[in-house]
């Protein structure tokens, strides 16, 4: 049986002018993605050393892997890092984008166009400012799902990868010299599943691949990238990140990670009436059964937590039934999820 408090691994400060402590911090929030954290880091230190190349982003980084293992994680727990928020992202949903006219949006129209007062454009410097904190000058640019974006997103993104800059629709101009930019996409992530784990089911996931495989899934997924976008797109990605899927050790660790956001919520939010919460290693087993798989990853287990354990405890809460300081215990048997109250 485990508790979930305060204590441990989420209470660490935050050190962003530390490197080291940027990856330990960073290796506690995503979890068995070691590549992508190895990968990151150092385009970072090269920012914060004054090293990065001018006139271009601090680092262009595609992401590449089976849904639910981490990829827009990646960037939320380095703005959680960097600017101690989730928040601290400018995320661009390239599915929203799918008609050329959509991607307009982005830019504004230009002045004496149809619009042009109604459509305040998504990217402008202002709004790439304003994802910089105190803590650092990184801004972190999300654009996410990008194969799902029409085909002009990946022209205007040329620009941006190259030169960090981006003419708005009024011809004023946006500087991405301090950005760190994120693409992710599901490219080749079937593929990569397979040549991960042939078999479906979750007990039968493997271990972490061995190293020389990784060069295997990334041929796989780069494969996949260099069909959909063209020779000068792909040229402008300075690194390729292939998550993995994840193993029952990792999804464990995220539990463990869902568990102590619960028990922070409690302390937070409940104030006198807050209360302990444990999960005896039944309960503990069927959430992971429930919430994780090889074919979405992590990606129902929050859910499933919600579900099970945050939505009961909470109509529990509602009702008056929880005394304070008392513990309130997730056990299961025969599939089934119990919650258990102890004085
Ligand atoms: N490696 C990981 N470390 C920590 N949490 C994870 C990890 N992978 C997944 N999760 C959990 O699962 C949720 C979904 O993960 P995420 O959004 O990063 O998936 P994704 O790889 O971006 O998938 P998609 O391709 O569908 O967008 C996260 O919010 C987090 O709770
Ligand atoms: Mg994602």
């Amino acid at each position: 049986m485990r508790s979930y408090n305060l204590s441990g691994r989420n209470r660490r400060p935050i050190v962003p002018e530390n490197t080291d402590g940027l990856a330990t911090r960073l290796s506690d929030l995503l979890v068995g993605q070691s590549e992508a954290i190895e990968t990151i880091v150092p385009y970072l230190q090269m920012h914060q050393a004054g090293l990065s190349p001018e006139g271009r982003p601090i680092g262009v980084v595609l992401l590449l892997g089976p849904t639910g293992t981490g990829k827009t994680r990646t960037v939320e727990a380095l703005a959680e890092v960097l600017h101690g928020s989730s928040k601290n992202l400018l995320k661009v949903d390239c599915g929203e984008f799918q008609m050329e006219h959509e991607v307009a949006k982005l830019i504004g129209a230009p002045p004496g166009y149809l619009g042009h007062r109604e459509t305040q454009p998504m990217l402008t410097q202002a709004k790439v400012n304003s994802v910089a904190s105190e803590a650092s000058d990184i801004s972190l640019i999300l654009f996410d799902e990008i194969e799902k974006a029409a085909p002009s997103m990946a022209r205007m993104l040329l620009g941006i990868l190259d030169k960090a800059t981006l003419r708005l629709g009024d011809n004023s101009t946006v500087n991405f010299e301090k950005c760190m930019i994120f693409l992710t996409s599901n490219l080749g992530a079937k593929a990569i599943q397979r040549a991960n784990k042939p078999d479906f089911g979750y007990e039968a996931m493997l271990p972490v691949q061995p190293l020389e495989d990784t060069a295997k899934l990334q041929s796989i997924g780069m494969t996949a990238v260099r069909h959909k976008f063209s020779p000068e797109f792909v040229n402008r990605i300075d690194s390729v990140i292939t998550y993995k899927v994840l193993d029952r050790a990792a999804c464990e660790i995220i539990l463990d990670q869902i568990l102590a956001g619960f028990a922070r919520l409690v302390q937070n939010r409940l104030g006198l009436r807050a209360f302990r919460l444990q999960c005896t290693s039944g309960g503990r087993n069927l959430l992971l059964e429930s919430g994780t798989s090889v074919e979405f990853g992590a990606r129902e287990l929050k859910r499933t937590v919600q579900r099970n354990f945050i939505q009961p405890v909470a109509a529990l809460v509602a009702q008056g039934q929880i005394p304070p300081a008392s513990t309130v215990i997730l056990d299961a048997k025969g599939g089934e999820f119990s919650i258990l109250l102890r004085q």
